[in-house]
């Protein structure tokens, strides 16, 4: 268990911790209502693709618990459901999350107080089942850390960004666990920091040994400290392997290709999406151009300025070494590797 709680379900209410602070303020924000999760979602109180997901689950738990018998059911959940699937448009678990609350709210025909504790039931097994999986893929992950390997990582993939554990954060947690003597170069992660801000918060907590770089020097730090793989998260892995992930992994990728370090993409199957065949047809969320205008409070760019502000990038499949899940390790091909995996399943 870690320190703090990314997320907490309170029997009527979600408590989240504000990540919008971290590491200056430890602020946990309790929502009430749907529409305050949606906007948690939206403005990054909350983020992360596991974590979304989960969050994005509670919601509707919320909407439910507000309903009497005089409403109408499935269009205040429809309502909902559009509400948080417009929140954030490219982490697939969040739609995947939602996908699970809508197969039990669809169609029912019981009483509504049995919706209320059956949609609230699934809410709490996503939540915990988030925490199992990681462990398992951090089991499965950790034999391809050497002893005294030196990793790169890009975003903030810990439990901050999960219910608890981690991904990519979450296998070189448990290397440092078991004595693997490792050491992480967190990517600071333009323009949020979540590396510099989360990732490196969560390091500090856990003991882990760490250096922060700006995104920059991850060419010079491969070079120069020799370093062993590159861990990754995910926001959406197509039926072809291409990954969507953090703005910046593209490049990170392309720089660990040519120093020939393995880059691997770290996720549960819920953030592997075979509706989607390939990274272009993945939705690519932009956001604010403030965001990169300013830092904190600080103006560092003209206001006038135009800005292009995508959250995420797309890394081709061919950039990547393989992709580690709880399900085990899939290596290219990936799209006749990725598509057995779940038959297999
Ligand atoms: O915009 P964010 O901070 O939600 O982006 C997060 C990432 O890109 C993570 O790498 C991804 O969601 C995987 S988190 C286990």
């Amino acid at each position: 268990m870690s320190t703090f709680r990314s997320i907490e379900w309170k029997k009527d209410k979600l408590v989240l911790l504000d990540q919008r602070y971290l590491p200056e303020k430890t602020l946990y924000l309790e929502l009430k209502t749907v529409d305050e999760v949606a906007r948690a979602i939206k403005e990054m109180t909350v983020r992360g693709a596991p974590a979304i997901g989960v969050a994005a689950a509670y919601g509707m738990v919320l909407c439910v618990q507000k309903l009497s018998k005089n409403d109408d059911l499935i269009r205040e959940l429809q309502k909902a459901d559009d509400l948080l699937r417009a929140s954030r448009p490219t982490a697939v678990n969040l739609f995947w999350a939602l996908d699970r609350m809508k197969k039990i709210w669809q169609g029912f025909n019981g009483s509504l107080e049995d919706l209320k504790m059956i949609l609230e039931k699934e809410a709490v097994d996503i939540e915990r089942e988030d925490v199992e999986i990681n462990k398992q893929i951090a089991k499965n992950g950790v034999e391809l850390v050497p002893f005294g390997a030196k990793i790169i990582h890009h975003c903030n993939t810990g439990s901050l960004a999960t219910v608890d554990y981690g991904t990519a954060l979450g296998v070189i947690r448990y290397a440092h666990e078991i004595g693997k003597k490792i050491h992480v170069f967190l990517d600071e992660t333009r323009p949020r920091l979540q590396g510099a801000r989360l990732s490196a918060w969560e390091m500090k907590e856990l003991g882990i040994p760490h250096t922060i770089i700006v995104d920059g020097a991850s060419g010079l730090v491969m070079k120069k400290f020799k370093i062993d793989l590159a861990l990754v998260g995910a926001d959406r892995i197509a039926a072809n392997g291409d990954t969507a992930n953090k703005i910046g992994t593209y490049n990170l990728a392309i720089v660990a290709k040519y120093h020939n370090v393995p880059l691997y993409v770290v996720a549960p199957t819920s953030t592997i999406d075979l509706k989607t065949p390939a990274g272009q047809d993945i939705p690519i969320e932009e956001r604010r151009a403030d965001e990169i205008r300013c830092v904190g409070n600080s103006q560092v760019a003209p206001q006038e300025s135009p800005v292009f502000n995508p959250a995420f990038d797309v890394t081709p499949a061919e950039l990547i070494s393989g992709i580690i899940t709880e399900k085990g390790i899939v290596y290219p091909p990936f799209k006749e590797n990725l598509r057995r995996l779940f038959e297999s399943a």
